[in-house]
């Protein structure tokens, strides 16, 4: 039974110094697992790790890392697992992780999901809460095809289902909004494919030892939000 909380930002001093543990994100690129990470970010005053946007940063910054990360990211392909996994090792270890973190886009193959149970194995928390989120394939294509980002703040807008007040411009800061060069229609299709082959057998993976939460990606973030946590919650707080 999923059960739903109130999204309210103001939430407790409690909250955010209780021991939350691993939240997990799970589903297609577009399912909005970038888009909700902020409100978990929000609510638990955990930090974010996003495999895509530590990737996307140090590409950015012309890393040795991001120089290798380049060409298959262009080309919707998965990086390899030990590579990704020395990467989240490495923010793992830093002490804004003490009380619990949220991995968006990380594990995405088996090899990542079994590496991370090694990984966490004796930690406090080490059970991780898995939240799936489902999104209809269609959607995901109108989503992705829509998304722009501000490069400077990282908000996340959709020029269809979440537009700025003002076009093209980030409504915190201003900045001039930017569509990611994986959203292009080819590159979207790779990458819808490698989820389906690599990432969704994850599903089973964590339903085979009672951690996956499904939640119904298709609705209004609001809605979304609440569920996911209302799911989190009843395992967690
Ligand atoms: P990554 O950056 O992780 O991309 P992804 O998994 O493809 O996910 P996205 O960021 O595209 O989607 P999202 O679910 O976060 O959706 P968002 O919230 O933005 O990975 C990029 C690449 O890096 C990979 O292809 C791979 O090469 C490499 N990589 C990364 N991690 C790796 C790993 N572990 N192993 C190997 N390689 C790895 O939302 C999308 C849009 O929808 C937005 O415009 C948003 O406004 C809108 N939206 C969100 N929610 C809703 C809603 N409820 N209703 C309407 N619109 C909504």
């Amino acid at each position: 039974m999923v059960v739903v909380t109130s999204p309210e930002k103001n939430v407790s001093a409690d909250l955010k110094s209780r021991l939350i543990g691993p939240i997990i994100l799970l589903g297609p690129p577009g399912a909005g697992k970038g888009t909700q990470s902020r409100e978990l970010v929000a609510r638990y005053g955990i930090p974010q790790i996003s495999t895509g946007d530590i990737l996307r940063d140090n590409r950015a910054r012309g890393t040795e890392l991001g120089k290798q990360a380049e060409k298959l990211m262009d080309r919707g392909v998965l990086l390899p697992d030990q590579f990704v996994s020395d990467m989240v090792a490495d923010r793992l270890r830093h002490a804004d992780c003490a009380r619990g973190f949220i991995l968006d886009g990380f594990p995405r193959t088996i090899p990542q999901a079994k590496w991370l149970d090694e990984f966490l194995a004796g930690c406090d928390a080490s059970t991780a809460v898995v939240v799936k989120l489902d999104v209809d394939y269609n959607q995901l294509l109108r989503r992705l095809a829509g998304r722009r980002t501000c490069p400077t703040c990282g908000r996340i807008y959709n020029v269809n289902f979440q537009p700025p007040r003002v076009p093209d411009a980030c409504d915190i800061d201003g900045s001039k909004l930017v569509a990611r060069k994986d959203d292009s229609e080819e590159v979207i299709s790779a990458r819808l494919k490698a989820y389906e082959k690599e990432t969704l057998p994850l599903a089973d993976y964590y339903r085979a030892s009672g951690r996956l939460r499904e939640i119904n990606g298709d609705q209004p973030v609001e809605r979304v939000t609440a569920e996911m946590f209302g799911a989190i919650e009843n395992d967690r707080v």
